[in-house]
Parts: C-alpha cells; structure tokens; sequence
C-alpha cells in the first residue's frame, strides 16, 4: 500500500480507538511509524491487544494484525504512557451531538487536560475529530493554561475525509490532506509523516482546516438533499430522476458523485455535522439557513417513501413487511442516524409486521437503537414482535412489500424469481433506485422507486 519510503520514523500516539482512531493508527503504522492506540475502554483495548477488530471496516483487520505483528502498532489503556512516548498526538475521541444540534467537546477537553499533565518533551498535537471552528484555539489555550513546565507544543487540524466501509483505501488514496498549523515545525512533522502517500497537501491556518471539513460535508449532505429534492418533482412530472443526475453528472462543474437519490443521508457524520455547522455558524453571527432546509429534505425523504407504500397497500396495518439492509450504507455495520430507523419507526407506526434483514447490523444493536430513538412513539411490545431473518429469503417470506433500503451487493445481486415465489404479494419498494423497474415488471412486481418512471 505504501507508495514512497517514509523520511522520518514518527513515534505517534491516537487517542481514541474509533473509526477515525483504529483507521487512522493502523494506517500510519502501514506507512512505517510506530504507533500507540489508546483508548478509556479497556474492554476494546483488551479486545484490540487480541486482534479483535470492534466494528466492519473492510480491510482494517488485516492493517491491524500485521503491524501489531511487526510491533509498529501497540494498544494500551493508558493515555498517560501512550502521550509521554510519543512525539506526536492525534486526537480522534468522539464528539456526539447535544441535544441544541452543538458537538460535545467534553472529550476533547479531557484529553488536553492530560497531554498538558503529561507534557514532558516537545509534542504536536494534532486534532483528527472533527470539531467546529476554533477548538484548535481552545486545545491550545487549555494545555497553556494545565502545563506544569515550559515545554514548547504546538497544535494543528488535520481533518479526516474517510468514509466509513472504504475508510482504508480512503486513507492510502486521499483526494487532499489539509493541515492547519501555525508553525514551519508543526507543517514539516505533518508533512513527514504523510510524506509515503502521493497527495496534494493543502496548508492553511487551523481555523480554516476546522472549517474545511464541516463545509466539505455540509456540501455533500446538500448535493444529497438537492437531488432528493429533484426527485420529488420528477414523480410530479413523470420524469427519471436517475437520467436527471446522470446527464447533470457529466458536467464536469457538477460532478457525478453524490448525486444518488433515495431515502436520504444516515450515519454519524452527515446528521452530526451539518447540525454542529449550522450551529457554531449561528454563534458566530451567521444564520446558514440553507442547512435548514437540506435536513428538512433529507427527513422528509423518508416520510415521502412510507407514504408511497401506504399509497400502494392501502392499509399497511397487520401487513408483513420485510425491511432489506438497515446499515445507513454498504460495507459497515453501522447503523447510527440510519434512514432504516427512521422507515421502520414510521412503519410500525402504522401497525406493520416487520422481518429485518442485513449482512453485517447485529439484531441486539438495531432493537438498542429502536429502545433508544428519540421519538418513542414504537412500544416495548411492538419492537419485541420484529423478526430478525438470516437470509433476504426468509426476509420477504409471506411480505405483502419487500423494502430495500441499503444497497449492499449481496442485494443487488438477489434472485427475483426466488422472491416472487416467496413474497405473499409481489411489491419492491426500493429506497436507493437499485433495480430497474422495467425488468421487475416483467417479471410481475410492482415496483415503488423514488423519482422514476
Ligand atoms: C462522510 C464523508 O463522505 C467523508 O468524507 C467523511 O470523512 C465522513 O463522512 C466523516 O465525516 O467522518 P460517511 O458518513 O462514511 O462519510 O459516508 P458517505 O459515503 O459519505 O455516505 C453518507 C450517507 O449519504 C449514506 O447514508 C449514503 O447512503 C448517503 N448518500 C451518499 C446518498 O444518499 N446519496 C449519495 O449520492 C451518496
């Protein structure tokens, strides 16, 4: 994977055993670095110092065991050790949302707090969450505020653009790496220790850095909405949304990505930031109204897909349903903000009797999240009568509507004529515009798509 000898060997410690951490420590230990991962959870440290990968990120284990292997990358419960041996510290804890949309940055405080604690020699201390602007300042001020000698740090943003189920090949095949720093010293390390990757290297300030990344996303998160939003014309007017995209994708000034209509954006990222983005602008003194509006969208997507099967079943109470991927997208387990919450709330609401499906989401951590939704409107006893399935098959058994929500190649690939005998009455209703609707009339379903004709 490395592409050019590294120049420097750095003695690097990540904070947090996260998705953006566990990537990011194991990655750089690919790149030749030596590497301590820490984390507060000793029960995923212990589980690490095993190999034991904590969730599905293609390709991570075997980075993991061949540089636990090689001794380049060590777990370690202690942040107190992992910050005193090493020259550089990423920061990649959690920054959940509140309840007022603001990211919580009580981690990231914590853990200045103890880097100023355990300040021995000169370190940089590099913020890999993401965090709205001006946490760089406030690291900074903290350690100022907690060291106990007059040790010389420095502080930089260095953004992750990972996505989740190709966060490896992301990490090795990056579009841009954006530093922000306030020191020739602190962009040289950085430089270093990207040194083996061919990519440009965009320098900027840190607050910059800071905004490059909730902006980047807020972005993404409205390409999304604004397609979606296109697609409801196109059920008003009878056009193909997916012809739409694909001729407006070629335009080069636009771009062919993210541009996939369907039950909206999910996950830990999307939701999380455009609300931290839309709040830390309001603080500033700019009301960015526009995100507004691309959540709204995005909610209402799934509202939209509900109420097409209502509109097709008529009555959805007492009827089976069998919901085909929850993940809030291929190759990850995770099912955080997933749009499949979302449509399983609202159709239980109406009284369905719903069967679950995915490759890789555990049954324990889809019924933990439906107990935890913020709108309990679905009760202990209707949650405990959902059917968990080990194949698709036995999913759509006996359904009156199949509804595809992540499109996870195992999916794609489903044999509809072993479907069409299972199913009770032939409806596909498919949340990301998978298949084509002419084939599956053919075949003699009727098919519920988003913005196509
Ligand atoms: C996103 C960004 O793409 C990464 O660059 C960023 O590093 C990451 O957030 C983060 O902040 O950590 P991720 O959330 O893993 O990555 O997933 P994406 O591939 O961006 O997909 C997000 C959601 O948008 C998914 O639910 C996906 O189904 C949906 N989506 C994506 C669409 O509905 N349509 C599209 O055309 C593309």
């Amino acid at each position: 994977m490395v592409q050019k000898k590294i120049i420097k060997k750095y003695k690097i410690c990540v904070i947090g055993a996260g998705h953006v951490g566990l990537v990011a420590a194991a990655s750089f230990s690919e790149l030749g670095h030596r590497v301590i991962c820490v984390d507060s959870d000793k029960k995923k440290i212990e589980g690490l110092k095993k190999l034991i990968v904590p969730f599905y990120e293609p390709d991570l284990e075997k980075l993991v065991r061949e540089n636990t292997k090689k001794k380049n990358l060590l777990f370690m419960p202690s942040l107190d050790e992992g910050i005193k041996k090493s020259d550089v510290v990423f920061i990649a804890v959690g920054t959940p949302p509140q309840p007022d949309g603001s990211a919580d940055l009580t981690s990231i405080e914590d853990v200045a707090h103890r880097i100023a604690k355990n300040l021995v020699s000169y370190k940089l201390i590099v913020e890999k969450s993401t965090v709205p602007v001006q946490t760089g300042q406030k690291i900074k001020e903290t350690i100022q505020r907690y060291k106990k000698n007059t040790t010389h740090f420095d502080v930089a943003s260095n953004p992750e653009f990972l996505r989740e189920g190709k966060a490896v090949y992301d990490f090795f095949h990056p579009d841009r790496i954006v530093i922000g720093v306030e020191s020739r010293r602190a962009e040289n390390i950085l430089k270093e220790i990207y040194h083996s990757l061919k990519a440009s290297i965009i320098v900027t300030d840190i607050n910059t850095a800071e905004l490059i990344k909730h902006a980047s996303n807020s972005f993404l998160a409205t390409k999304i909405s604004f397609i979606n939003a296109v697609s409801r014309i196109c059920d008003c007017a009878g056009a193909d949304v997916e012809k739409v995209a694909e001729a407006m994708g070629m335009d080069e000034r636009i771009g062919n990505q993210f541009l996939q209509t369907g039950v909206g954006y999910g996950g830990f990222c999307f939701p999380k930031d455009l609300e931290a983005f839309l709040y830390i602008s309001k603080k500033l003194g700019y009301d960015f109204g526009l995100l507004r509006e691309v959540k709204k969208i995005n909610e209402e997507q799934r509202v939209y897909f509900v109420e097409k099967i209502k509109e097709h079943l008529w009555v959805i109470k007492d009827k089976r349903i069998g919901i085909l991927g929850l993940s809030f997208k291929p190759n990850t387990d995770d099912i955080r903000f997933a749009p499949s919450l979302d449509i399983i709330r609202l159709l239980l609401e109406e009284g369905a009797r719903l069967t679950l499906y995915d490759p890789q989401v555990k049954k324990e951590r889809v019924f933990w999240s439906l107990r935890s939704q913020k709108e309990k409107s679905s009760s202990e006893e209707t949650i405990a009568q959902i059917k968990f399935a080990k194949t698709p098959y036995e999913a759509v058994k006996g359904c009156d509507c199949a509804c595809f929500i992540t499109e996870w190649d195992e999916l794609k690939k489903i044999d509809f004529k072993k479907i069409k005998e299972l199913m009770h009455y032939p409806l596909i209703a498919d949340g990301r515009n998978m298949f084509t609707p002419q084939v599956l009339g053919k075949m003699g379903f009727k098919y519920i798509g988003i913005g196509r004709v």
